[in-house]
């Protein structure tokens, strides 16, 4: 009779504890459902596959070789959620190798503290003025404390217009 009685108490409890599961199950269930779309939207600008667009410099024909020029540019970032263009300089450098004129991009942050870079005439250097790096006029990292090269942007000429776009590619090394 005992028995019978502590039987029948498991039996309600497990009936409890399944009802208290199957509820839970519901509640989790409804939540996922509710939530998914929400986080999905929220999320899925960072995942979101963008074409990085090309921007318009300028015309560089009036670049004289071993002359870096400095163009300011609205480059749209490419990553996470959709933010305005942020203004980036750009220079500009003709190359004379071995009696080819070759063309290069380069960013002016410099790789120590991403400080800004410029070209210093007097040097024939690019020189960041924050701990004294120099980079050469490739954008090679020559002197102080800079661990790598400049960065250089992905460009296309149309003829002698030339664009950029915000990927950072290869450097100077
Ligand atoms: S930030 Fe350019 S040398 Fe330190």
């Amino acid at each position: 009779m005992a028995d019978n009685g502590r039987d029948l108490a498991k039996q309600r409890v497990s009936r409890r504890r399944f009802m208290i599961m199957t509820i839970n199950g519901v509640g989790a269930g409804t939540a996922l459902l509710i939530a998914a779309p929400i986080v999905g939207s929220v999320l899925s600008p960072v995942f979101a596959k963008r074409k990085t667009p090309w921007v318009l410099v300028a015309d560089i024909s009036r670049v004289a070789v071993g002359a870096p020029t400095a163009y300011v540019v609205n480059l749209p970032t490419d990553e996470g959620w959709p933010v305005p263009p942020v203004p980036r300089t750009v220079y500009v450098v003709k190359l004379n190798l071995n009696g080819k004129v070759q063309m290069i991009t380069l960013s002016n942050v410099c790789s120590h503290m991403q400080c800004d870079v410029h070209w210093d005439l007097n040097l024939q250097q690019f020189f960041c003025p924050c701990h004294g790096g120099l980079y050469s006029i490739e954008g090679v990292n020559i002197g102080g404390p800079p661990p790598w090269p400049l960065f250089r942007y992905e460009h296309k000429l149309v003829g002698t217009t030339l664009y950029v776009r915000n990927v950072l590619t290869g450097t100077g090394a």
